[in-house]
């Protein structure tokens, strides 16, 4: 960073850099390439995003890009001499263009111009950014910005695909008013959708890199009729504190969340659903390839067997909901040959321990984090505790504490399992062999 961090260019730098104490991104090493379309002035945003994200970013300019915006502002907030050049012998003294390709753990290309796109489809190596785009084997992100009609173009569509079936990951374009005054797809999308995006297409080093997990959280909502629905007091801030423990371990994480009034965990993929049979639909969609499932939502055990297709009028002094049992997603998932490690969580009002370890057995789970509930308890509370138990007849009491920090220790505790589980002796799939012995 030399040269760029004394006086006021620096500044910028060091003030975003000091918001960056728990990102997720910390010390994640980011090329950006920035090419020649209009979007590039929303780039000097994106840098800020990931520099307060804990991001080392190394800003690389095309020569078009320098007609939109100059490296003095980027060089300015990313506190790194921006590279625009493969002549540029003082700084590939510094860092040779195949060493910065080796340095970064993710490039993206942001705004990606149709030209930018046919280069990289072409496999073409003529400027800094396209060769380092070659030299590189960590992973590529487009966020592509054009005119409607060029991003709708046969030429970009069959560059799009063949960058797709390459690996690349493209991000957008949004749909929207263009500064060209047409409206279509092809702007860029905005730098803290980016941001968020790219966070889990980092390959992350904690101990469940590498691992897939899939997360329930919230509560369901079973429709009556097209205004009324049963439900229950699930905040989903457990499920939510898990899905953040997760990534932040490394992981890379899906949450199918039912309705709530939380913002998706930065990083995390969340699908929203509202009832039992959604959830379980999309549990079932997303459990290939998937390591771990945890179910810590409040799914509705019935729902109304009809739904009236309109507004039930009140005629009658009573009324009686005749309901069916819902799908136990948590036991079907534990039920399939080719399961991942299985957590549930029971909420008990008594006898914690007992029902919990009964459940373990007749769920056929790995693990399974209980919590005593009451008016006061667990619900829609802040902080909570745990007692988790686990195959072969393991047990933890977590204490209380916020749900944040018992979803941290929670996450050590299935990582530890997980690698017990894949050591030595131990047989691939084990825990879903038949009897349980907890
Ligand atoms: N679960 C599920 N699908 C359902 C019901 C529950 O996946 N249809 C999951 C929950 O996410 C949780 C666990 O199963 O992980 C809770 O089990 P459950 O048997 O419903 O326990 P409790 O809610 O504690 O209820 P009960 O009083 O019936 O024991």
């Amino acid at each position: 960073m030399a040269g760029v961090c004394d006086g006021h260019i620096g500044r910028a730098w060091h003030e975003t850099a000091a918001l960056a104490d728990n990102a997720l991104m910390r010390d994640k090493r980011v090329i950006l390439g920035v090419t020649g379309g209009i979007a590039a002035y929303k780039s000097a945003d994106l840098v800020r995003r990931l520099v307060e994200r804990g991001a080392q970013v190394q800003v690389v300019m095309t020569a078009g890009a320098r007609e939109f915006i100059t490296a003095t502002t980027f060089q300015a907030l990313s506190g790194r001499p921006v590279r625009e050049s493969l002549w540029d012998s003082a700084a590939e003294a510094a860092m040779g263009h195949i060493e910065l390709a080796r340095w970064a753990e993710l490039v993206l290309v942001a705004p990606a111009t149709a030209d930018f796109m046919a280069r990289l489809a072409a496999g073409r190596a003529d400027d800094l950014l396209a060769t380092l785009c070659l030299a590189t084997t960590a992973p590529i992100v487009l966020a592509p910005a054009m005119n409607q009609q060029m991003w709708a173009n046969v030429a970009t569509q069959a560059n799009v695909a063949t960058l797709e079936g390459r690996g690349v990951r493209l991000l957008g374009p949004a749909v929207g008013d263009q500064a060209c005054g047409e409206f279509g797809p092809g702007r860029m999308l905005e730098p803290t959708e980016l941001a968020d995006l790219i966070e889990p297409l980092i390959p992350g080093d904690g101990p469940l890199s590498g691992r897939r997990v899939l997360i329930t959280a919230g509560p369901t909502r079973e429709s009556i009729d097209p205004v009324r629905f049963v439900s229950n007091r699930s905040s989903g801030k457990m499920g939510y504190a898990v899905a953040q423990a997760m990534r932040a371990a490394g992981a890379e994480v899906v949450l199918v969340s039912g309705p709530v009034a939380l913002p998706a965990p930065p990083g995390v993929r969340r699908l929203n659903v509202e009832s039992a049979v959604q959830m379980h639909e999309t549990v079932q969609q997303e459990l290939a390839g998937c390591d771990v499932f945890v179910a810590t939502a409040a799914v509705a055990d019935y729902r109304p067997i009809a739904v009236a297709g309109s507004k039930i009028k009140k005629k009658t002094e009573q009324m009686t909901l005749e309901m069916t049992r819902t799908t136990d997603i948590l036991a079907t998932v534990a039920a399939r040959a080719d399961r991942p490690f299985v957590v549930g969580f029971a909420a008990e009002t008594d006898a914690v321990e007992q029902h919990a370890r009964e459940k373990l057995l007749r769920k056929n789970l790995d693990m399974i984090a209980a919590n005593e509930v009451g008016a006061t308890k667990a619900f829609d509370c802040e902080d909570n505790a745990l007692l988790v138990l686990w195959r072969g007849g393991g047990r933890a009491e977590l204490p209380r504490a916020s749900k944040r920090e018992l979803a941290t220790a929670l996450v050590a505790l299935i990582a530890e399992r997980l690698r017990a589980n894949a050591g030595p002796g131990a047989v691939a799939g084990a825990a879903s062999a038949g009897a349980a012995k907890a």
